[in-house]
Order: C-alpha cells, then structure tokens, then sequence
C-alpha cells in the first residue's frame, strides 16, 4: 500500500452534531426558538428525518427515525436520546479515508456514500476514535 498523504494542519472542522431524538417536535422548539438557531432545509437520509440548525458554520442536525430498523431507532431503543455522531469535513475525503486504513481505523463506510445535505461522507466506527461515531465530509 502506498503511504498516504499527510493531513493537511488545521483545516478540518465541525461540519454537523447529530442528536437522535424521539420526536422532532419535541425538541426543535429549544434550539430553534431558546436558542434562536436558523432552521436549514435537510432532506431524509439513513431512515430519519432531519432538522439543520445553523449553529455559526456547523449545523446542529436533530434525526427522527423514520422506521423501526433504522441506525437511529436502534440507537434511541438502546441507549435513549442524546448525541450520535460528530461529523467533521476535511479537505479531501479519500485522503483521509486511506489515513485512516494505513492507521487501522475500522470504517463503517469503506466508499464516500451521499449523506444528509448531498455531500460526500463516511462513517468511522467508534472503536478507533473515543468512542464517538465520526461521519467525515469534505
Ligand atoms: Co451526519
């Protein structure tokens, strides 16, 4: 395997923090209204629906399951609702993804896939990263 490309220094950044919810409406008042964050038009991915708020240049992304075998009904079912995964952008997706592999980072995702708001994206598995489901974006 070839080596891979250095990371480039202070160039990623928080591109959302997803927070699995039982019920959308339950919970976008406070970030929306107490909070005052913008809401940002998301369409459904990964069995949920979706509500961005702009928080600065990240979002805050809250995820309803939309079905029952969904990654966020199994997470909400298993653990109750709170954060589920911080998604981070850096500038080349499949640079970082070959980092990851020549360091041994089991990923979720072994190819981009589209995620939530059509960008490029890729899931790496909590055992390599403290624990923390990371979605990485470019
Ligand atoms: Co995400």
């Amino acid at each position: 395997m070839p080596a891979s490309t250095p990371a480039p220094r202070g160039r990623a950044r928080i591109a959302h923090i997803g927070i699995a919810v039982r019920a959308l409406d339950q919970v976008l008042p406070f970030y929306r209204d107490i909070l005052g964050l913008d809401q940002v038009p998301l369409d459904d991915a990964d069995g949920a629906h979706i509500a961005g708020l702009a928080a600065g240049e990240s979002l805050v992304e809250l995820l309803e399951a939309t079905r029952d075998d969904s990654p966020i009904a199994t997470f909400v079912a298993r653990r109750g609702p709170g954060i589920h995964h911080i998604c981070f952008e850096v500038p080349n997706l499949d640079d970082a993804l070959d980092r990851c592999r020549q360091a041994g980072v089991r990923l979720i995702d072994e190819t981009p896939r589209v995620g939530a708001e059509g960008r490029r994206i890729a899931f790496l598995h909590p055992s390599a990263t403290g624990g923390v489901l990371i979605e990485l974006t470019e």
